[in-house]
């Protein structure tokens, strides 16, 4: 995946100086990046690094302090969250967001539709679009009649980015999509990924499995109290001093 050739024409999404405080806390401080069409991204550092805080930022369920948010060269830093997402930014969530005691079918269709960019067709005509999706996922033993309850929570965390991707988005957010995950699973995760790459979605991908970051990424930026200490390939930011002092010294020691 990493060899694909991603267009750095122009940006898809681009975060200037985008800034965040929560009392005193720093969750995001000028926090700088373009996000290309095709390209993996990811975003990784300590917990409470602010990571999720800018998922946030970027949907605008967190307005920022500072900064601005671009999406195709549109300033969307003021727009609502249902704007954005009509748009084209989608995001999963660090825990699977799902309407319990609906089926899966409906978790789908809501998602699909919130996005409001492609919509799930009717029950009975199923579209080539999920098959693949929940193919990929290593879902297609579900029943799209049961209900959600019943789906492990690393299938539910699956379902969640087939919904993502069911909207055909821009720009894609995954929130830790493999926490919590066995190695099967996240193995669908990456196929996902590789899916929407080949789609040219832009996609963010936060993560605390160094492997998948690190096999997976075009490039990486370490995220510290909200600063960016590190942006570049992710053999680069592997060996910088800093980024293994505050966080990959630390998290494979916690591996161990
Ligand atoms: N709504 C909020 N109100 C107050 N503080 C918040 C809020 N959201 C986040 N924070 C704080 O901002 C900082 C960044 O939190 P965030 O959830 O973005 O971290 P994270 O990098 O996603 O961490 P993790 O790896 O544990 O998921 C933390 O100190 C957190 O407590
Ligand atoms: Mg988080």
């Amino acid at each position: 995946m990493k060899n694909g050739t991603v267009a750095k024409d122009r940006p898809v999404l681009s975060l200037s100086k985008v800034s965040k405080r929560f009392g005193g806390v720093v969750a995001a401080n000028e926090v700088t990046f373009d996000l290309y069409a095709g390209e993996v991204f990811g975003l990784i550092g300590p917990n409470g690094a602010g990571k999720t805080t800018l998922i946030n930022l970027i949907t605008g369920v967190t307005p920022a302090d500072e900064g601005e948010i671009t999406l195709q060269g549109r300033n969307i830093t003021q727009l609502p969250t249902h704007t954005r997402a009509k748009l084209g930014i989608v995001r999963t969530f660090q825990h699977p967001r799902i309407l319990d005691r609906c089926d899966v079918y409906t978790n789908l269709a809501v998602g699909a539709d919130l996005a409001g960019r492609r919509r799930v067709s009717s029950r009975n005509g199923r579209e080539d679009r999920l098959e693949q999706l929940l193919d990929l996922a290593g879902l297609t033993e579900i029943n799209l009649n049961d209900s959600i309850d019943k789906l492990s929570y690393g299938q539910q965390k699956l379902l969640e980015v087939v919904r993502a991707m069911l909207s055909q988005p821009l720009v894609l957010l995954l929130d830790e999509p493999a926490a919590g995950l066995n190695r099967a699973e996240m193995d669908h995760v990456v196929k996902l990924i590789k899916l929407a790459t080949q789609e040219n979605i832009a996609v963010l991908l936060i993560e605390h499995a160094m492997d998948l970051v690190m096999n997976n990424c075009h490039r990486v930026t370490v995220l510290n109290f909200g600063q960016q200490i590190a942006t570049g390939t992710p053999e680069e930011v592997q060996s910088d001093p800093e980024v293994i002092r505050a966080y990959l010294g630390g998290a494979a020691h916690a591996a161990r």
